[in-house]
């Protein structure tokens, strides 16, 4: 059950991250987090590691509460040229390993994206809580629908020719004036296409798997495996989630419920469409409209777990948590810049036999998640001429490749030179 719901499990549960944060003394505290005490939760960690973390929103819900992030780097507030960034979207604790993380990735937790709905299902009075209170936002919009359905365009690029990333470029101000569209998926939309993310995930309750794209199927039936170029990436890294929480590895786990149809579960991981087709949805669509590869984790049968149970959770899925963000240091990464050293933004970087291209950030730089192996890289710019490279690419880290394109003009001014001297040769030679 993808629900985006509020529950969020490990409810905005103590975040704890990096050294001290995790309380004073070094307790996690395993309870929900209300709206406003979440706000506390957050402001306590940056109160503990102010060098290390920031606080900012991105935008508001219908109802007005902030969608808050927190931020953890050794330069908060900036995007660091080379150094990867990594989201997770929901209720997330965190770890004092994590520390090393922080001196090379920017992290940004985003600890509820729909607030307003986690306040409904959360003033639901007594231990039991119903499913679907609180699962959309205020206007009754289920946000993990109602993003722009880019599985259909790619479709029928893949099939016809056409743009296969950044599917929805330039259309900033479409999107700003789509009334259909949530405000709280206008933020996220925004927050994706500013910020050059490269991983992400995003955490819901109501099965224990983790999930990859596409979620939304080719042909529209409901049960379909649906794989994108990446599919061989996107299995190594849902299994560097499941591989490590002892309960959704376990093949001899039971289903849910009794009657739920978990056949398309192998080691944990399940393709999304192949589970049960999703339009709309926040991963797949990060994926289409930006460089950041996005999965999404389900870890818990229950969608609002009792809260005595939420150290148990935390238990199962600390090491995963962690493990994952790691992953954004595989690939090749580099910079890519013209023969003065300058940046070149925006340029493709390309890999033989995988339809999908990643582009570069403000400063050139790049980052191209892929599995062990043997790839054929190119970069290329409107104006340059393409480089391609033989990279081998180990499990971790990521293989460093930078490249240098040289612009046209100057190839032709060469080339104009070439010919002049050769001219020149020539009728010294013949002597005219
Ligand atoms: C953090 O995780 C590591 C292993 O991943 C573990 O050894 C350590 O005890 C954990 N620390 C806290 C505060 O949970
Ligand atoms: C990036 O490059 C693509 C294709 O080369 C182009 O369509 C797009 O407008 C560029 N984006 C920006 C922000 O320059």
């Amino acid at each position: 059950m993808k629900l985006f719901t509020s529950v969020v499990f490990l409810g905005a549960a103590a975040v704890a991250l990096a050294g001290g944060a995790a309380g004073a003394d070094g307790e996690i505290s395993f309870e929900y987090h209300r709206y406003e005490e979440l706000r506390k939760a957050l402001v306590s960690v940056w109160l503990q590691c102010p060098t290390i973390s920031r606080i900012y929103t991105i935008g508001e819900s219908f109802e007005g509460r902030e969608l808050l992030v927190l931020e953890m780097s050794d330069n908060p507030g900036t995007h660091e040229p080379g150094e990867p960034e990594f989201k997770y979207i929901a209720n997330m604790h965190g770890n004092e390993t994590i520390i090393d993380l922080v001196h090379n990735t920017r992290i940004h937790f985003m600890p509820s994206m729909n607030p307003d709905g986690f306040e409904k299902a959360a003033s639901q009075p007594g231990e039991i809580k119903d499913w679907f209170v609180g699962r959309s936002n205020a206007q009754g919009v289920d946000l993990n629908r109602n993003f722009p359905d880019l599985d259909r365009i790619i479709y029928i690029n893949e099939r016809e020719g056409g743009a296969n990333n950044h599917l929805l470029q330039n259309m900033k101000k479409a999107v700003d004036e789509n009334t259909k569209l949530a405000p709280e998926t206008k933020a996220v939309i925004h927050w994706i296409m500013d910020i050059p993310f490269v991983l992400s995930a995003n955490l819901h309750g109501g099965d224990v798997v983790a999930n990859y794209p596409y979620d939304e199927t080719r042909t529209g039936s409901t049960h379909e495996y649906s794989s994108s170029p990446d599919d061989v990436m996107f299995k190594s890294l849902a299994r560097s989630y499941s591989m490590y929480n002892p309960v959704m590895s376990d093949a001899n786990r039971p289903p849910c419920r009794k009657n739920d149809d978990d056949s398309s579960f192998k080691d944990g991981i399940t393709n999304g469409g192949a589970w049960y087709s999703v339009p709309g949805g926040m991963q797949d669509f990060n994926y289409l409209s930006s460089n950041c590869f996005e999965i999404t984790l389900e870890l818990s049968c229950d969608k609002f777990p009792n809260e005595d149970t939420l150290k148990t959770y935390w238990e199962q899925n600390r090491n995963s948590l962690v493990n994952y963000i790691e992953q954004v240091h595989r690939g090749v990464k580099g910079f890519v810049r013209d023969l003065q050293g300058n940046a070149i933004s925006n340029a493709s970087i390309s890999v033989e036999g995988i339809d999908h291209d990643i582009t570069t950030a403000k400063d050139g730089d790049y980052w191209r998640l892929l599995a062990p192996g043997n790839y054929k890289v190119g970069a290329s710019a409107p104006g340059y001429l393409t480089v391609i490279k033989k990279v081998a690419v180990p499990y971790s880290p990521a293989a460093r490749v930078d490249f240098e394109l040289e612009s046209l003009m100057e190839r032709k001014e060469e080339e104009r030179e070439e010919l002049m001297d050769w001219w020149k040769m020539m009728s010294e030679t013949l002597n005219f």
